[in-house]
């Protein structure tokens, strides 16, 4: 069998690692990798292939940035010739960003089994780009891998069929507890001249960092906090050059590092350390929770609904006055404990594995409309 895994942006390439690698432990499988180029400075994308163990990718589309409809067109025009020839017998997509939709649809459109793995997340928020890539990404795959329960949920109130839906936990706390025991959290602290507490950010949605006006009052409060406690900041390359207007430089303490974007083991490093994390990420939500560090997320919503209810996560809005409190109680109380949500134990990449295994054979019948009756009940 021959698993075609496709990565484009920061976050896919820890989500497609723990695949490759258990792809390449059982043997009988063969992975191709395919990169789309979304996501293309070294520090956004080469840095994460060493840091993981993931092998160089077998293609690189190269699409670059770009408008949504650009960049999403382009990864469908560079894409579709290379599956046509491959023809693996999987394609799996991951996660939310324009490439996972790009290349779903692509690949469903060829006929080739497409599994989406993180389905079933939602925000309820379409103003969110990624809300609409999972959306769609989960109305056109095969498979819908859902990472928790209320991801199963949220694809069963949608009428997905429940052949099609697997619950198979966290792929990004399979390379989370894979790479801890091979951190040195002191070296990389020592590095940065870091004390003993340090609240970690980062910031790269757009609803947070392209209107400047709720930037600059986020870096205010951030500045306040700095002036309290460290706060190190690895600025996503979406956000470095909108950081001057918001906060220029003569104005920040020297207690806020901005650094250039982590590595995946650095990042790691830090958020395990970290007294707190501040965040609007999707990924470190859930690394925070698994880690036992407080975190707030500086937005309304979150699809990942676990990490507030079981986790260590809180959701803080955009307002800087707010955030600047939640971050001052947080940083008084004591941390809380560590907690795994259900399947988040490091093995979701052997259940996907499995679950393809078993459902390649399923997949053909349902693209070409013969279900068996009663399938979409
Ligand atoms: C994308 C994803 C977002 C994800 C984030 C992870 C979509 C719609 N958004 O957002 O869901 O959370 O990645 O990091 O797919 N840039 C560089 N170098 C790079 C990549 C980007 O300088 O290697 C700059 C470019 O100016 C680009 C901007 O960042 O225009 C935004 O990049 P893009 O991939 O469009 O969206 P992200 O904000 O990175
Ligand atoms: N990350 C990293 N270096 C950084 C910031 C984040 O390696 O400087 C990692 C982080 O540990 C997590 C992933 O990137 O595994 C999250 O990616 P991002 O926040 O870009 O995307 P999102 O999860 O919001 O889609």
């Amino acid at each position: 069998m021959t698993l075609a895994l496709v990565a484009g942006a920061r976050p896919n390439f820890m989500k497609i690692a723990p695949l490759a690698r258990a792809a390449a432990a059982r043997g009988g499988l063969r992975t191709r990798i395919i990169h789309t180029g979304q996501h293309y400075d070294d520090a956004m994308s080469r840095v994460f292939f060493d840091d993981l163990d993931l092998p160089r990718p077998d293609v690189n589309l190269g699409v670059g940035s770009a408008s949504h409809g650009v960049q999403t067109g382009r990864v469908m025009a560079a894409l579709e010739p290379v599956l046509a020839s491959d023809r693996p017998d999987w394609v799996l997509v991951v996660g939310d960003v324009n490439s996972t939709l790009a290349a779903a649809l692509v690949a469903v459109k060829l006929g080739i089994p497409t599994a989406h793995v993180e389905a079933g997340l939602r925000s309820g928020d379409r103003r969110m780009p990624e809300e609409i890539n999972r959306l769609a990404t989960d109305a056109v795959a095969d498979l819908l891998l859902a990472p928790s329960r209320d991801a199963v949920d949220n694809l069963r109130r949608e009428g997905h069929p429940g052949e099609r839906i697997a619950l198979v936990g966290n792929v990004m706390v399979d390379s989370l507890l894979h790479v801890l025991p091979r951190l040195d959290p002191e070296g990389v602290c020592r590095g940065l001249g870091l004390a003993e507490e340090f609240v970690l950010v980062t910031l790269h949605r757009p609803s947070n960092v392209d209107d400047p006006a709720r930037l600059a009052g986020l870096l205010r409060a951030l500045a306040a906090l700095a002036a309290e406690v460290s706060v190190v900041f690895p600025v996503h390359p979406r956000t470095r050059p909108l950081l001057d207007a918001a906060l220029p430089a003569g104005e920040r303490p020297a207690g806020l590092r901005l650094l250039p974007p982590c590595s995946y083991r650095e990042f790691i490093a830090l958020e395990s350390r970290a007294r707190l994390v501040i965040t609007d990420s999707g990924g470190v939500q859930e690394e925070t929770t698994v880690l036992g560090v407080p975190c707030l997320t500086v937005r309304d919503t979150t699809e990942r609904p676990v990490t507030v209810r079981e986790g260590t996560n809180r959701l803080v809005g955009g307002d800087p006055r707010r955030l600047l409190a939640a971050a001052r109680l947080a940083l008084g109380r004591p941390r809380p404990p560590a907690h795994r949500p259900e399947g988040w134990d490091g093995r979701a990449s052997e259940r996907i594995l499995d679950r393809l295994a078993c459902t390649a054979a399923d997949a053909a019948p349902r693209r070409a409309g013969r279900l068996p009756a009663g399938a979409h009940g």
